[in-house]
């Protein structure tokens, strides 16, 4: 028995010379919405395709719902639902129909079922047009719905914010919140780092096919707080040794000629980071706390905010 939903253990998956992923261990508990992020091209859907055996891992095992999944073992994901890139419908078909075509060819499911899921995904009103007059939304809310069709424990889902209104994101959060409260596991990637944080209680940050960080979302982000400190240049010395008594040396990285040091500190400290400054005579003209996602997360990837995406500029300003 194992009170993980999910777990991998060296997973490793090449194409050609290129390693997409290189020994990823995953550890997902039964119950909690798992954020799994990384930059592009970090080996997300990679992952998510070798869960859903779409392809095979080079090397590296998989468990699924406490057990072994190795190649043939597609039936068991009836118990597994997942949402991967843009899923496939019949364009002529209307979304009812398409969920009843799915229903009657996967797991057995209840008449009612196909309503159900209409109304939960929003799409009751357009359920009879045909899929291929669909907005992107649209066809992404019905792609939630027909995961959710055999009812299954653990959801895995790559990016299925893509294409939402804010309203579809809104809603997609209350629905993959309240699966978690009945017990569900979803395990959901992402790079939009604002929505994690206000949907996961796990997160997974993988960079170039490994895992760099994993954990409760509340612990990672406590304990790798930033504060960064702006002083003038000839202060930084001074500062640093006013700053020697509430944190090492290794944790204090300066840039002396532009007056900047950033300490590995908890945001919650960096009013007591300013008053000890000020007691020692010294008057930051910049203080900011980061122990945001996106910090975090560009200190683990090693990202730019190239795209905007990753903007740092969620960071909270404190002084
Ligand atoms: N079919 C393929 N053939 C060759 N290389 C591939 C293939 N699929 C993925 N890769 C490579 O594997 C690596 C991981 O890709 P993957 O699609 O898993 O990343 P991702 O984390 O999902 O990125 P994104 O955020 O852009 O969706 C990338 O370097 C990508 O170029
Ligand atoms: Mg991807």
């Amino acid at each position: 028995m194992t009170d993980l939903a999910l777990a991998t253990h060296g997973l490793a998956k090449r194409y050609g010379a290129r390693a997409a992923l290189d020994g990823l261990d995953l550890a997902v508990p039964t119950g909690v919405v798992y954020g799994f992020l990384g930059p592009n091209g970090a080996g997300k859907t990679t992952t998510m395709r070798l869960l859903t055996g779409l392809i095979h891992q080079d090397a590296g095992t998989i468990e699924l719902l406490g057990r072994p999944f190795g190649r043939g073992d597609r039936r068991r994901l009836f118990d597994v639902g997942a949402l991967i890139e843009s899923p496939a419908f019949y364009p002529f078909l209307s979304a009812r129909e398409n969920l009843r075509v799915l229903a009657a060819t996967g797991a057995p499911t209840r008449r009612t079922r196909v309503e159900e899921l209409l109304e939960l995904v929003g799409l009751s009103e357009r359920a009879g047009d045909k899929v291929s007059g669909y907005s992107l939304g649209m066809k992404q809310r019905l792609g939630i719905a027909a995961t959710l069709l055999s009812d299954p424990q653990l959801l895995l889902l790559d990016e299925p914010a893509n294409g939402l209104d804010p309203a579809g994101i809104v809603a997609m959060r209350d629905t993959l919140r309240h699966l978690a409260a009945t017990g569900k596991t979803i395990f959901v990637s992402s790079h939009i780092l604002g929505e994690v944080r206000q949907l996961a209680d796990m997160v997974g940050i993988i960079a170039a096919g490994r895992l760099v960080r994993e954990g409760r979302l509340a612990d990672l982000l406590e304990s790798e707080g930033v504060i960064r400190i702006r002083v003038a240049p000839d202060e930084v010395a001074a500062a640093v040794a006013a700053l020697g008594t509430i944190v090492a040396p290794a944790q204090v990285d300066v840039v002396g000629e532009a007056g900047r040091i950033t300490l590995q500190l908890s945001a919650e400290r960096a009013s007591e980071v300013n008053r000890l400054l000020a007691t020692a005579g010294i008057f930051a003209s910049g203080l900011e706390a980061g122990s945001d996602l996106e910090t975090l997360f560009l200190q683990l990837t090693g990202s730019t905010a190239a795209d905007g995406t990753f903007n740092p500029a969620g960071v909270g300003r404190v002084a």
